[in-house]
């Protein structure tokens, strides 16, 4: 593919500047005489002494671009306005970095990551008090209990000097929802990265496609993926990923993984690399020995028209739940053509019948969190009405899913659940697909199949 970005060098960070700009993007909306607080991540153990691979708290992340756990960021902004950044860091330690690895220090810390000071972690529980005495202002999440309990606990050795003189903060804020806000507009540079999330998950698609044979088992895949994100420096995914052949794939968030593969079923795949810690979250379901049933080939087909209807209407001012209006009508014209739905078109439509084999959202924002932050609007009929904007980017996933077990649709219809996911960008003229090298018509599934199993 002449357009591949991987044919130019790899990105595997945003550059330093993107980071530096996100602070200024949040000191622009602190008042004066505030400080906002930003806790890192701490490792998870796994097992006894081993941990899970680190995850970077992403709003962290999105401020710092630093990936080491136990640190925080302090944003301070004094009475006239003046901005300082504050970096604690894990302090160096020769012993540990022999056998754990290297870690970046504070003075590093300072020249790459642009900060204006940073210490040692040790030092928080001494220097935090002293920033919070005399701000007006204090931000941090509220999502975060254990956090929010540090803070309470620095705020009460400011308000235990007051007859010193010191002055408790009288406004707490959560400061979450204003970076969700950021985040979810994002710049060139990370629409850059998530295309090149999407193009790798492509080729992890494509390469379960050529790897699947009846027998197989649905782990087996699985690995398939893994080894085709890895490979090109993606080397977690984004989530869980979901290898369900069969009835399997009507339960939505499947990840057990340890099924065999049998002939004339549907596998459905839901996985998604995460590049720099940006998410891509991708859905194919193709036919496990490469050829669609007559049954399949209706169901996948209508999915695939749901979901195309959906993505040709994306452009700044849509919403989701135009979205919803659009695809939801389109599918239960479609079941009842197939005779899945029986009634009244009007009053099936307006009973939202679909939604008995459509069960779950249109889709989602996305970023550097697979169900990304940033409000919907949702009202309180739950419809999600705020307008799309340049810089958004979402999933579009619509799905239909029969169980082996409901009775109430002719046999044949049974055991068949369809998914297709893309993700999109929202631009000055409507959109962009970043999912385009992961195959989905019916056509060239079934081509790019046949030339495997030939093989
Ligand atoms: N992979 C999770 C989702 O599609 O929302
Ligand atoms: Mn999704
Ligand atoms: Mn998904």
């Amino acid at each position: 593919m002449s357009t591949s970005p991987l044919n130019k060098a790899p990105i595997s960070q945003l550059p330093l500047s993107d980071f530096t700009e996100h602070r200024a993007a949040l000191m622009a909306k602190m008042p004066n005489s505030s400080i906002a607080l930003f806790p890192g991540a701490s490792e998870l153990t796994r097992s006894n002494d081993t941990e899970y691979a680190f995850c970077q708290n992403k709003n962290f992340l999105y401020l710092t671009g630093f990936n080491e756990p136990d640190a925080l960021l302090v944003l301070l902004k004094d009475e006239q306005g003046k901005a300082e950044s504050i970096l604690f860091s894990l302090a160096k330690d020769a012993l540990h970095e022999i056998w754990q690895g290297r870690r970046i220090g504070q003075i590093k810390a300072v020249q790459d990551y642009s900060v204006d000071k940073s210490f040692v972690v040790a030092e928080i529980d001494s220097l935090l008090p002293d920033y919070l005495d005399g701000k007006s202002q204090v931000f941090f999440g509220f999502s975060n209990h254990d956090f929010a309990a540090q803070v309470f606990t620095w705020l009460k050795q400011v308000s235990g000097s007051i007859r010193q003189g010191a002055k408790t903060p009288q406004h707490l804020t959560d400061v979450d929802p204003m970076v969700a806000e950021l985040r979810l507009i994002k710049t060139d540079n990370e629409l850059a990265l998530m295309r090149q999330a999407n193009h790798i998950s492509g080729l992890a698609h494509q390469r379960a496609m050529q790897k699947c044979h009846v027998g197989k088992f649905e782990y087996q895949i699985e690995a398939e993926i893994l080894h085709e994100f890895a490979r090109h420096g993606a080397r977690h995914p984004a989530y869980a990923s979901i290898v369900a052949g069969g009835d399997n794939a009507n339960i939505l968030h499947y990840t057990a993984n340890n099924e065999v593969l049998k002939n004339n079923e549907l596998l459905l795949i839901d996985a998604g690399a995460e590049l720099a810690g940006y998410a891509a979250d991708i859905t194919r379901t193709f036919p496990v020995n490469g050829k669609f049933t007559t049954e399949q080939k209706a169901i996948y087909q209508l999915v695939l028209d749901a979901k195309n209807l959906a993505i040709n209407s994306i452009k700044p001012g849509m919403s989701f739940a135009k979205l919803n209006v659009l695809t939801n009508a389109f599918l239960t014209q479609g079941l009842v053509d197939l005779g899945i739905l029986v009634g009244d078109l009007t009053e099936l439509i307006s009973d939202k019948k679909v939604k008995e084999y459509f069960i779950h959202g249109l889709g989602h924002w996305l970023g550097l969190d697979v169900h990304d932050v940033g409000d919907y609007h949702i009202s309180t009929d739950r419809e999600q009405l705020r307008a799309f904007e340049v810089g958004m980017v979402m999933t579009i996933e619509p799905g239909i899913y029969i169980p082996l077990n409901d009775l109430s649709v002719a046999e044949k219809w049974r055991g068949i659940g369809v998914r297709i996911e893309d993700n999109i960008a929202v631009t000055a003229t409507g959109f962009e697909n970043f999912t385009v090298n992961s195959p989905q018509t019916i056509e060239d599934i079934e081509d790019l199949m046949a030339e495997i199993q030939k093989a």
